[in-house]
């Protein structure tokens, strides 16, 4: 996917400018052509130098010191791709608001090029709502976001705003570059459920869950980058990217009727949904009133999704349950292996920190009918959503 492709290489200054290193060989290693640009605080961390030799292309690092008259229109107009990594907290807000004060942003602002940025900074930045709010804007604008992992930091922290590994970022880059139809799962359609099912008691009261939907919207957005035609069934507002088929849902009831209009044709389907077990078995048809008295509320179980996708799936379909267990997941999770018919469960233990329900990152194992068995640690939804395709893609490889 990168051989003799163009990639704009940009560095932007924190300490994981370093690994920028890495990413330039392993984009060379990989057949790119590629341009490395660094701004003046990247220089405070590495060199010009080694970017040029090993790229063996000049290292950019002004707008106005180079022979070109303009440098950057000339490496936006020429990229095949531009990736960022580290993508800084300045980097991403000057981006966001187009404010060209360097020759990379500047090269980020002409180029038509698709963009990938590498977030890297301290979790108290990562964390900033205006930090957040350049993020959403550029993924908006359809940006592809990587990271950040989470992880050790400089100085000894730990937490979310560590670089993610350069292997990733150059599997993004092909997989970007790859597109719909010719990335690794080109060819397959994928159905993806995300979010808590809300199952209402009166017209303004329901019975929900703290799913924010955020692993499953990841699953959905790596999912396409990996050339997929993906339908997302879902219950949360959340972006996603662009070429996703989005089918919003609210009920379990709902989201089974989705589910079934659309597992026939799905050739991996992946249950990231916290569905409720349980649901008012009468739904009062006006607002209850305290006045009234308290209500008697009797549950009834909800539809079983996974059991209905399972009873008529086709050969060659691959399912693919969650599992939010509390504490040690793997009893439960091989369980629901076994009862649920599945290929393979995705568990989480949603009582360890960072893990589970609403939080940025997660921690799963993942055990497969065929022998897959990974016990990662925690780290952003994305970089979950990525391990589980790629159990996916070998599940499906040896079976
Ligand atoms: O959305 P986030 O905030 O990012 O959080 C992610 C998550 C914790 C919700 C996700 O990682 C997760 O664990 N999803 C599954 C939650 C769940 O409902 O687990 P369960 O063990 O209760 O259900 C097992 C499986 O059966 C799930 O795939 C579920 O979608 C499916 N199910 C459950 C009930 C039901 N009536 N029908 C179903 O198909």
């Amino acid at each position: 996917m990168l051989e003799g492709r163009r990639v704009v290489l940009g560095v932007s200054g924190g300490i994981a400018a370093y690994k920028a290193i890495e990413v330039c060989r392993l984009l060379v290693d990989a057949g790119a052509v590629v341009r490395p640009v660094l701004t003046e605080a990247a220089l405070r961390f590495v060199t010009a130098t080694t970017f040029s030799a090993l790229a063996s292309e000049a290292a950019r690092t002004s707008l106005w010191d180079g022979p070109e008259p303009s440098p950057h229109t000339t490496l936006g107009r020429e990229a095949d791709l531009v990736v960022v990594a580290p993508a800084t907290a300045r980097l991403l807000a000057a981006y966001a608001v187009g404010l060209s004060d360097d020759l990379l942003v500047a090269t980020l602002l002409a180029t038509r090029a698709p963009v990938v940025v590498c977030p890297a900074m301290h979790t108290e930045m990562w964390e900033q709502p205006a930090v957040q709010a350049n993020v959403a804007t550029l993924r908006q604008r359809g940006v592809h976001v990587v990271g950040p992992a989470a992880g050790p930091l400089a100085g000894g922290d730990v937490g979310p705003g560590r670089l993610v590994e350069p292997a990733e970022i150059v599997a993004a880059c092909a997989s970007v570059l790859g597109g719909a139809g010719t990335g690794a799962l080109a060819g397959l359609r994928v159905l993806v459920t995300a979010g808590g099912t809300r199952e209402p008691l009166d017209p303004v009261r329901f019975l929900g869950n703290r799913s924010s939907g955020k692993q499953g919207h990841a699953l959905a957005d790596e999912a396409a980058a990996r050339g997929a035609r993906v339908t997302l069934i879902t219950t949360a507002e959340r972006p996603v990217a662009p070429g996703v088929e989005v089918v919003n849902v609210d009920t379990a009831a709902e989201m089974e009727q989705a589910v079934l209009a659309h597992s026939d044709a799905a050739d991996v389907v992946l249950m990231a949904a916290a569905v409720a077990d349980f649901r008012p078995r009468v739904v009062a048809p006006s607002k209850l009133r305290r006045a009234e008295g308290l209500p008697e509320v009797v549950l009834e179980p909800t539809p079983d999704i996974l059991a209905a996708v399972t009873a008529r799936r086709r050969p060659g379909q691959t399912l693919v349950g969650f599992a939010a267990e509390w504490g040690d997941p793997r009893p439960g999770a091989a369980e629901k292996l076994r009862a649920k018919g599945l290929d393979l469960v995705v568990a989480n233990d949603v009582s360890a920190p960072g893990a589970g329900f609403e939080h940025d990152t997660n921690a799963v194992t993942v055990l497969s009918t065929s022998g897959i068995d990974l016990n990662g640690g925690l780290d952003d939804k994305r970089a979950i959503a990525r391990a589980v395709l790629d159990a996916v893609l070998v599940h499906r490889s040896s079976s």
